[in-house]
């Protein structure tokens, strides 16, 4: 009889008609709820890794803060500045975590003040394993402690890793972090960094806000890296990351990795490509680059404001491959007041002509629609039923299409 009740009860809360006792929600508002209200666009900020990977400190980071808003970057919505690995110092005698003294001579807490006066929000990265990705000491078995002190600190975003996690379950030690961060009272963005490899667009809605779908992008748009096959082209993360558009939304994003505009290795053609795929995969936009002193072509395409609010569209929903012929792509995403967001992708090594027709914006022929093109900067007037452009090698035409 209390075996059968039991089950009862189950059936009752799967189907949402009972109460979560403690909070007086049911269990359909938990599971609707994003992990802690926050991230209802994809996160947009900087972070050091790509460009200073282990040789970031607190010069870079407050240089890149100031350059962030004289460059228009945080009025574009640029918001938070991101150190990433090999900030750790050794913990202090009662398991309290320390910033690098070498680096970081004025503490985390003086940094993050000072992001915060310049109207930006300030983020760091740990790990869940006993040791950083970079050999710093990472957070397992001091998760409260760690998390209390960055709310201390004034942290607003963790990037948490998956190095030296050994036969750690992904679930759990995000949970366990993810409860720690709830914990310390203070708004966290929770990042999460393992790479994909437990799946954790299947699990992670309601821990992490977002979560890495890939391996490390390498700055190059089609050619591997050689020497590190975690590393990934352009191409091969927006092969893996595309299929995953049903489980992203507002609060919990897939992540394709940080950006690499502006950091050498692709052409214009190609970074301007990055940047629209990125923003067609509602993909967080952490600008990866040497923000203090980057040129004119990387400041426009990452403060290109068509794009970005393709990717910042308050509908949420990840845009995915609608058609596609060897290297010619058609790619839509929705849009919020029933636009959508419309792009062409030439993959390939020569100048192609693609064209995209109605049907594959799921509209009929002949849907009366304006049509503007996002890197032209220009309205193109009315839609006839099909739109056309030659796409350079490696390269993209995008459009804003409303009906
Ligand atoms: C992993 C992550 C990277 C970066 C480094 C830091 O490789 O995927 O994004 O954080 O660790 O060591």
């Amino acid at each position: 009889m209390a075996r059968l009740l039991a089950s009862l009860i189950v059936i009752l809360m799967a189907a949402g008609f009972c109460s979560t006792a403690a909070l007086g929600e049911t269990t359909q508002e938990v599971v609707n709820k994003a992990p802690n209200g926050l991230a209802l666009t994809p996160p947009m900020g900087w972070n050091s890794w790509n460009k200073f990977a282990c040789d970031v400190n607190e010069r870079t980071v407050r240089d890149t803060a100031d350059a962030m808003v004289s460059s228009g970057m945080r009025d574009a919505g640029y918001q938070y500045v991101v150190i990433d690995d090999c900030w750790q110092g050794p913990r202090d005698a009662n398991g309290f975590i320390t910033a690098d003294a070498k680096k970081f001579p004025s503490g985390i807490k003086a940094l993050a003040d000072y992001v915060h006066s310049r109207g930006l929000k300030f983020g760091i990265y740990s790990d869940a394993g006993r040791l950083t990705c970079g050999g710093r000491p990472a957070s397992q078995g001091h998760e409260y402690q760690d998390a209390i002190t960055y709310a201390r600190w004034g942290v607003d975003y963790l990037k948490y890793d998956w190095c030296s996690t050994g036969d750690r379950n992904a679930q759990e030690a995000y949970a366990v972090m993810a409860d720690a961060l709830r914990a310390s009272g203070r708004p966290i963005v929770f990042s999460m960094c393992e790479w994909g490899t437990a799946k954790p667009w299947l699990w992670a809605k309601n821990t992490g806000n977002l979560w890495r779908t890939t391996g490390d992008i390498f700055d190059s748009f089609a050619t591997k890296d050689p020497k590190r096959d975690w590393a990934h082209t352009v191409l091969q993360i927006v092969d893996l990351n595309e299929p995953l558009w049903p489980f992203a939304g507002p609060g919990h994003w897939n992540d394709p990795d940080m950006l690499e505009v502006g950091n050498g290795g692709m052409s214009p053609t190609e970074y301007r490509a990055h940047f629209s795929l990125w923003a067609m995969m509602a993909a967080p936009l952490m600008a990866g680059n040497d923000v203090a002193h980057m040129d004119d072509t990387t400041k426009s395409i990452l403060l290109n404001k068509d794009v970005i609010a393709v990717d910042q569209d308050t509908l949420g929903q990840q845009g995915h491959r609608a058609w596609k012929d060897g290297d010619s792509e058609v790619w839509v995403k929705p849009l919020s007041g029933g636009a959508k967001a419309l792009l062409l992708l030439n993959r390939g090594e020569t100048p192609v002509t693609i064209r995209a027709s109605a049907d594959q914006l799921g509209w009929p022929a002949g849907v009366r629609a304006t049509v503007r093109d996002l890197w032209a900067h220009k309205d193109l007037g009315r839609w006839t039923g099909s739109i056309e452009a030659t796409v350079e090698p490696h390269g993209v035409a995008m459009f804003r299409v409303a009906p």
